[in-house]
């Protein structure tokens, strides 16, 4: 869609001092326009990566000085030339079945952190498990889903257990206004379809979507609604780095009506920056035993708090705030607290976390 993000100037960390280069592979999409858009209020260079020129040519009035490269997924020798000279990469070309390898293994010869933006459970989670050693020989961090689903939720949930080591069980409760979804968001939805997993007994199983609702008490705006069980990427992170046997979440089913419907329109742009007028909060509960914790987030337009989620992950890895060499998930990788207070009031409007 034609979503043109603004750039007001908001000079960051030194990290991006000198003008690093980060290579924005799938830049053209409505997801790569946020982070291109972000990358440069935090002073850094985004170097746009794309399979259609056309469409990276488009992005002047975002970009102007931005350099382009063609590169195809499936051309090695395009995505090396493509990331030459960049200090990390951020893939927001989805679905990622077909792209996060390719650019996995790009970023790996060229010794550069890798992000991405995955919603796909199973793609995330074959990442965690082809990819740890290969990451840590070549002291690269890979951080998949650094998302609204994959790093948010795994963000709350690691800032709710605190100094717990384990939990019962963690819940994540998605409470979204609408959802107005992209055309790679429909695109995605169906190459991953049947495709979606739950983290339960310990261990990842298949998840099908069901027609049961129960009743669930959202935080605050949203309050009481009809909710469904959900499927997020999260489930597949948090377990890589907290002992829990069951990792669940749920829906209110607003938003899971809009994106099932097939006439549900494109996110439109509703503010300067180019979000959209959707509001969401998340909520995580992690139970042990009798107890549980509890941390909320909420703000605006799941796609656009995307780019400062993975951007601000992308700052920390390359000031030395994020984790060691691997296959990190977002609460692994960063101080959760630190993270989600950092993006507070700017990107989510409101975060409550245990003291
Ligand atoms: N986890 C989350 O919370 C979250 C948040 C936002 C987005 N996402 C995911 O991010 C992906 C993109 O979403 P979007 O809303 O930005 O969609 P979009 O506007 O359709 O953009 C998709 C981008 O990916 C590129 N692309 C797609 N397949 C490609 C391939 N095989 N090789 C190279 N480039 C390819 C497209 O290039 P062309 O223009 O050439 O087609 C376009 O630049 C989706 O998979 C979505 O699920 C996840």
């Amino acid at each position: 869609m034609s979503n043109t993000p603004s750039t007001p100037a908001a000079p960051y960390a030194d990290v991006w001092s000198g003008g690093r280069t980060v290579a924005v592979v799938g830049a053209s999409g409505h997801t790569g326009r946020f982070v291109v858009a972000e990358l440069l209020r935090r002073g850094a260079k985004p170097l746009l990566v794309g399979r259609d020129r056309g469409r990276l040519d488009a992005l002047r009035g975002l970009a102007p000085d931005a350099p382009v490269r063609v590169a195809s997924t499936e051309d090695a020798a395009s995505l090396d030339r493509a990331l030459d000279g960049a200090v990390a990469v951020v893939n927001c070309a989805g679905p990622f079945l077909a792209t996060s390898f390719p650019v996995v293994d790009a970023a790996l010869r060229a010794g550069i952190p890798y992000l991405d933006v995955a919603a796909e459970q199973g793609v995330t989670a074959a990442l965690f498990d082809t990819y740890g050693e290969r990451a840590r020989e070549a002291g690269v961090v890979v951080a998949p889903s650094l998302a609204f689903y994959g790093g948010l939720g795994d963000l709350l949930a690691t800032a709710a257990l605190g100094d717990w080591p384990d939990a019962d069980e963690i819940t994540l409760a998605y409470a979204l206004d609408s959802w107005h979804p992209t055309r790679g968001t429909r695109v995605t939805g169906e190459s991953n379809a049947g495709q979606h997993l739950v983290h339960s007994g310990g261990r990842l199983i298949p998840f099908g979507y069901s027609q049961d609702v129960f009743a669930w008490d959202f935080p605050k705006p949203f309050g009481t609604q009809d909710a469904s069980a959900f499927a997020t990427a999260d489930q597949v992170t948090l377990p890589r780095h907290v002992r829990t046997p069951e990792v669940r979440a749920v829906m209110n089913l607003a938003p899971l009506r809009d994106i099932r419907a097939a006439d549900t329109p494109e996110p439109v742009p509703a503010d300067a920056g180019g979000r959209s007028a959707q509001t969401f909060a998340v909520e995580a509960v992690v139970r042990r035993g009798d107890r549980t914790r509890r941390a909320v987030a909420e703000g605006r337009d799941i796609y656009a708090v995307t780019a400062p989620l993975v951007v601000a992950a992308l700052e920390r890895i390359l000031d030395g705030r994020g984790g060691a060499p691997g296959v990190r998930a977002a609460g692994e990788a960063f101080d959760a607290p630190d993270f989600l207070r950092a993006l507070t009031p700017e990107h989510l409007t409101r975060v409550d976390l245990p003291l």
